[in-house]
């Protein structure tokens, strides 16, 4: 077991930190088909909030995911949960069983897994795009809510993350994590200027040494400048932001009938995949669609859309063409290992106050 967590760097004691149990108030958020155990377990033995995706694993998966991190590390971390996934409610058993500090959900669980995690002692926090959303699971008893702003990668809203967080401050009282943009320590400072506990990254943590993307994919990512980034709902009918490549110019020009007969044949191949038989992957997509309010054309692109990422992510066949990220892989131009990565930003955190504090005595 190596925790290399640097006690030496002032901690920046937020809440956020506090209530997560880390030296730092950065978050290593969930990310489908990269944030694996050694992403997870690295962040959080450097000092920061590591975050397992577990959307696109099966449930045994994710029990092994979670065996590995705790091999690895002593130090806490969270699972990233789909809330209309068939089996949410085993998978949070599991997390009670596996005294795991925290699940994250892109999108609102409802109040029954709330409950359920915050009676048996596990943290909930969502990630929101809009003031509203963060009223609503503030309501319903979350513990922190992630605030991810219209920069940031994957599915994401359409409010700027300097304005969200502010909103969202002002709206709850809970600790926030800021999200969608962030990659520096000025980042970081600038965040708890806002009024953030903390910030939460994705595409700046798959860009590092430990993160599972195949290295060709990293390296699109890194030559991909700020605006080579694109929100569409061309993938599964909801906006979400990816680099631009010609199959996302494709699939903004094909008709909905094009991409319907494509996703459902994407379905079957990702049922295989995902150990979910056809029947599993049915009811799952009626849930979906019962809860989201979608057409049956956007279910079926929804059902294709983990199949295109999954082979461009893990597989690294870029000509499928499905690379989420947040717009700030257009400023980051290297892959430095999550202990250098969480330094170099506490170090920047330091330099930058230090510099504000000048300001002020000049
Ligand atoms: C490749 C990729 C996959 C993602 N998958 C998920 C996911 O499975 N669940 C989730 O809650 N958020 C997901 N997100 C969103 C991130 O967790 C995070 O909120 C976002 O990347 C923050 O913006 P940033 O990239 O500017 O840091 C994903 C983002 C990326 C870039």
């Amino acid at each position: 077991m190596s925790d290399a967590s640097s006690a030496k760097r002032p901690r920046l004691r937020t809440r956020g930190a506090e209530l997560l149990g880390v030296d730092y108030p950065i978050v290593q958020t969930g990310m489908g088909w990269v944030s694996g155990a050694r992403l997870t377990a690295a962040t959080s033995a450097a000092g920061g909030f590591g975050i397992l995706a577990s959307a696109t694993m099966t449930y045994a998966e994710l029990e092994a995911a979670i065996h590995k991190v705790r091999e690895r590390t002593d130090k806490p971390f969270g699972v990233n949960l789909r809330a209309d996934q068939t089996d949410v409610m085993q998978r949070v058993d599991l997390l009670i069983r596996e005294k795991v500090k925290l699940a994250s959900f892109a999108q609102a669980p409802g109040r029954k897994v709330i409950e359920k995690l915050k009676e048996n002692g596990v943290l909930c926090m969502p990630t929101i795009g809009a003031r509203r959303h963060a009223e609503k699971v503030a309501e319903w008893g979350v513990d922190a809510v992630i605030a991810q702003g219209h920069e940031g990668g994957g599915h994401t809203g359409n409010v700027p993350t300097s304005l969200l967080v502010q909103e969202v401050r002002r709206a709850v009282d809970l600790p926030v994590f800021a999200a969608g943009g962030f990659h520096s320590g000025q980042g970081l400072v600038a965040a708890l200027a806002l009024g953030a506990d903390g910030i939460a990254m994705g595409t700046r943590f798959l860009l590092t040494k430990e993160s599972q993307v195949p290295e060709h994919v990293k390296a699109e990512y890194l030559r991909a400048t700020v605006n080579d980034t694109i929100v569409t709902r061309a993938i599964d009918g909801h906006p979400q932001r990816v680099i631009r490549t010609s199959m996302i110019d494709a699939l903004e020009r094909s008709s909905g009938l094009v991409r319907f007969f494509r996703a459902a044949w994407n379905a079957l191949k990702l049922s295989r995949i995902t150990g979910t038989s056809f029947r599993n992957l049915l009811v799952e997509g009626l849930a979906m669609r019962k809860h989201q309010d979608l057409s049956w054309s956007q279910l079926a692109m929804a059902a294709n859309a983990p199949m295109l990422t999954k082979a461009s992510m893990v597989d690294g066949k870029l000509e499928a063409g499905i690379l989420p990220t947040g717009q700030v892989a257009g400023v980051i131009d290297e892959l430095p290992t999550v202990a250098e990565l969480l330094e170099r930003i506490m170090s920047e955190a330091e330099e930058t106050l230090a510099r504000l504090r000048r300001l002020e005595n000049d």
